[in-house]
């Protein structure tokens, strides 16, 4: 599977085998999080990962549709340090999630809306806030599914230009 399929065939997965991610598999997760540039280079993102029931179970408390979270092999606690871009956890989950994809491994990023939570479940100091949840395993039945949902079309998508453009390419 090349990058483009990757991209463009992943769907968030909620469904997984029981079996852990292997230790080969999960440092490719982890550095592709990495490798992904960041505002100024800060790189202030760090990753928790979770894979004791406990701990998986305590955290999903603090999603509010995190309902699959306790059932998935692993969580990655995206982290963001001190005032840092959102942008600069989205750029690390979604290399996590796409280099997962290639490898044959499913994910799908979970929200966490409650910070008090997180940050006392997980022992968080003062200048750590959790961006996302992603949990990650590998399909049932050999292949990731997604809720089978379309996307916009790029007549919607795209304007060239200027917000009152031509729409579409
Ligand atoms: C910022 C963000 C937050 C999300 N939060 C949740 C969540 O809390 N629980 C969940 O099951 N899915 C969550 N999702 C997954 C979305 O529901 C999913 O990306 C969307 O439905 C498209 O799914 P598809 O890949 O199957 O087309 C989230 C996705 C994003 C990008």
């Amino acid at each position: 599977m090349d990058a483009y399929e990757a991209i463009v065939s992943k769907r968030d997965t909620r469904e997984y085998e029981p079996q852990p991610i292997s230790a080969e598999h999960l440092r490719r997760i982890a550095q592709a999080g990495r490798m992904a540039g960041s505002s100024k280079d800060e790189q202030p993102i760090r990753l928790l990962l979770l894979t004791e029931p406990d701990d998986k179970a305590a955290i999903a408390q603090c999603g509010d549709f995190a309902e699959h979270l306790p059932g998935s092999p692993l969580v990655v606690i995206v982290v963001r340090l001190g005032d840092s871009r959102p942008f600069d956890a989205g750029r690390a989950a979604q290399n996590m999630m796409v280099a997962a994809h290639a490898d044959g491994i499913a994910s799908c990023p979970v929200g966490i809306q409650h910070d008090d939570c997180a940050r006392e479940v997980l022992g968080l100091p003062s200048e750590a806030t959790v961006a996302m949840a992603i949990t990650f395993g590998y399909p049932t039945g050999g292949r990731a599914q997604g809720r089978g949902s379309r996307r916009i079309d790029l007549e919607s998508f795209v304007r060239l230009g200027r917000w009152d453009g031509p729409a579409g390419l």
